[in-house]
């Protein structure tokens, strides 16, 4: 258990609380509900135009900086509507989940607001600055399995075998609607987009993405983003069954191993197009935000650029979504080879 002293110094909104078990819907007024409670405790991330970048990919192209969220992701977006909306049992009995890195993060953030405790598997794959960055938030660190489905039954099993902390699950409701605040910021700043590029790894922020756009921009296309080396969700969404595949990517943001049927439902429906790009595409374009976006982003940060810098035909005005900046090591390095 970690030293760190817990204290609570985020109160739940009691009005907002599930204890019924109620699973919120995904509607226009929950995100809204939600992005009133995410900017109680985060900024606004910045949407930025980078005159070289437009250059580079020959298009108007609006970066949402969410990699300079706290946490270094927009993962704790859904940290931070969790944490306001945790149950009376989870918020006594701690949290348990499991994640390469970005969610843990969030899910440590949620438990420190909240005042309560989490355990978080991650698998061996995860990386060194992502495990430690939990740890620095006062989590305890289980490090478990070669795959995140591996990690992820392991944290189930935590959870049943002591009987008392709760499961978060990665596709909690309450977690995508935290995530789709940041497509909110998006689509009320930005007017007149012709598409929007998201990274997809459990689908969670693509969902958002897609139910912003259904109600404030219809005529907007969202395209999801997977790294060819982890397709599972993108082969769920061409079947439209939940599929399984080798997660073998360097970007662990994207490291998932199967399909989800919690979002696949909304990814089929509100997905224009879905694109695989290669891990060397990832590092090329985490090269073009470095060189051109003054942004360090890991893998998966960069993996909307890189869906739009494949699709043969350029929007004139597009949103790419620069989800994370927790870039490991070996991505940092790589940026100079790119
Ligand atoms: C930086 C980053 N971008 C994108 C994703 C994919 O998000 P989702 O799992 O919601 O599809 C993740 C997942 O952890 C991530 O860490």
């Amino acid at each position: 258990m970690s030293m760190i002293m817990r204290q609570k110094i985020y109160w739940t909104d009691m009005s907002s609380r599930s204890d019924s078990g109620e699973v919120p819907q995904l509607t226009l007024s929950a995100i809204e509900s939600a992005g009133a409670i995410v900017a109680r405790e985060l900024a606004a991330t910045p949407l930025v135009r980078h005159p070289l970048l437009d250059r580079a990919v020959g298009a108007e192209v609006l970066v949402k900086h969410e990699h300079l969220l706290p946490t270094g992701s927009f993962k704790v977006r859904g940290g931070v509507h969790l944490a306001a909306r945790l149950t009376a049992a989870e918020e006594a009995r701690g949290l348990v989940t499991c994640s390469t890195g970005n969610h843990a993060q969030s899910v440590a953030f949620a438990a420190r607001l909240a005042g309560t405790h989490a355990t978080i598997v991650m698998p061996r794959c995860s990386p060194q600055v992502k495990r430690d960055a939990v740890v620095a938030l006062g989590a305890d660190v289980v490090i478990h399995g070669a795959t995140l489905g591996e990690a992820a039954a392991h944290a189930r099993s935590i959870a049943v075998g002591r009987g008392a902390p709760s499961y978060v699950d990665t596709t909690d409701p309450r977690i995508i609607l935290g995530h789709a605040t940041g497509a909110l910021e998006l689509f009320r700043e930005a007017a007149a987009l012709d598409a929007v590029y998201v990274p997809v790894g459990s689908g969670t922020g693509a969902v958002g993405a897609c139910l912003v756009r259904d109600a404030l921009a219809p005529g907007c296309r969202v395209v999801g983003v997977q790294s060819s080396a982890a397709p599972a969700v993108w082969r769920s969404w061409r079947s439209g069954v939940v599929e399984s595949a080798p997660a073998t990517t360097r970007a662990s943001g994207l490291a998932t191993s199967n399909g989800y049927a919690s979002t696949l439902p909304h990814l089929r429906a509100g997905l224009d197009d879905f694109v695989l790009v290669s891990d060397d595409d990832l590092d090329r374009a985490a090269g073009l935000l470095a060189s051109y976006a003054q942004t360090v982003a890991e893998g998966a940060g960069a993996a909307s650029l890189a869906g739009l810098l494949a699709a043969a035909d350029r929007p004139r005005r597009v949103a790419v979504m620069c989800t994370g900046g927790n870039a490991s090591a070996d991505e940092i390095a790589r940026l100079g080879a790119a």
